[in-house]
């Protein structure tokens, strides 16, 4: 009955012409629709993504865009250029210079050593975002002196993370919010307080004082190819198997189901020994971890 009303309502102002900037609740019925609507134009499949961030996201666009969700669904069907645009709107692209520095600890005291006498180092990062995670990754490959031999992918369902990725270009107030991050994995040792490797950013980043950004510099940049690439529905498009699946604080926003069928395909994806990535708030709770030793969010294949 309340759906009932609150649908009449917003039928009401929409014939009216008025368009709330106030966020109207979303019915299941109206999100069904438009996720159906999506998926029959242009193959993005949103079905199994979390309903509490979905909502939100959807709600957002509506209010940003002073629509409601007829509106939003009537022109996603007729401007494909539009449907692109929500769907960037959809997704949730935070991140940061090492982020959560434990996970990068583990990785360069723990997992990383291992690698040592590969001949080639197959990386892929799935959901990249705008290209941290990537840089953050080939900084460590650095100082480990992997870097040679490491071949990088990174991929996100949002072209414009990607653009921004590949260039390299972030705002400078943001180094001050990554530095402690960037001492914690590259500066100091958490199993030995006495090490400290006195290595400055400025070795990977230049400051740009007049447009306050700081650029990733281009021994870095040239290393990485950036793809568009939905997890939904892509394979591995890549024709190699991986040492490292990094997929952090991408799984959340994704139901049981798909995590699992995903964790199946990174399993799938990865060489003897790789090792999937996962952020810290994600678990794996499905059979398939039993095929993994796991050490904190670091999963590596068992033999
Ligand atoms: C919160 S960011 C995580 C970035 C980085 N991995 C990190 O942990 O800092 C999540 C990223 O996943 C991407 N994403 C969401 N759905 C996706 C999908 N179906 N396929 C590929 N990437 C997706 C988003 O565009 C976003 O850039």
């Amino acid at each position: 009955m309340r759906e009932k009303i609150i649908n009449f309502f917003k039928k009401w102002l929409s014939f009216v012409g008025y368009t709330t900037t106030v966020p109207m609740e979303l019915s299941n019925q109206d999100i069904l629709t438009f996720i159906e609507a999506m998926k029959s134009v242009s193959g993005y499949d949103f079905s199994e993504y979390t309903e509490k961030s979905f909502y939100r996201r959807i709600e957002k666009i509506l209010v940003d865009n002073h629509m409601d969700i007829n509106q939003l669904i009537l022109k996603i069907k007729n401007h494909p250029e539009y449907l692109e645009q929500i769907v960037k709107d959809i997704t949730v692209n935070t991140t940061e210079l090492f982020r959560d520095p434990e996970t990068w600890q583990i990785l360069k005291y723990q997992v990383l050593p291992k690698f040592q006498d590969l001949p080639v180092i197959n990386i892929w990062h799935a959901g990249c975002s705008t290209g941290q995670e990537v840089y953050s990754m080939l900084i460590l490959l650095n100082e480990m002196n992997l870097f040679d031999r490491a071949h990088l992918i990174a991929t996100d369902i949002n072209s414009d993370v990607l653009d921004v990725a590949d260039k390299g270009i972030y705002k400078y107030r943001a180094i001050s919010e990554y530095i402690d991050n960037y001492n914690k994995v590259i500066k100091e040792n958490p199993y030995n307080y006495d090490e400290f490797n006195d290595i400055p950013y400025t070795k990977y980043f230049t400051v740009e004082k007049v447009d306050y950004t700081i650029r990733v510099k281009p021994f870095l940049r040239k290393k990485t190819i950036f793809l568009k690439h939905d997890l939904v529905k892509d394979r591995n498009i890549f024709d190699r198997h991986f040492d490292i699946i990094m997929c952090r604080n991408v799984l959340i926003y994704f139901n049981h189901n798909l995590q699992n069928r995903l964790f199946e395909f990174f399993y799938e994806n990865l060489n003897q020994n790789g090792c999937l990535v996962i952020g810290k708030h994600e678990g794996m709770l499905s059979p398939i971890a039993n095929k993994f030793k796991k050490k904190g969010v670091v999963f590596i294949k068992k033999e």
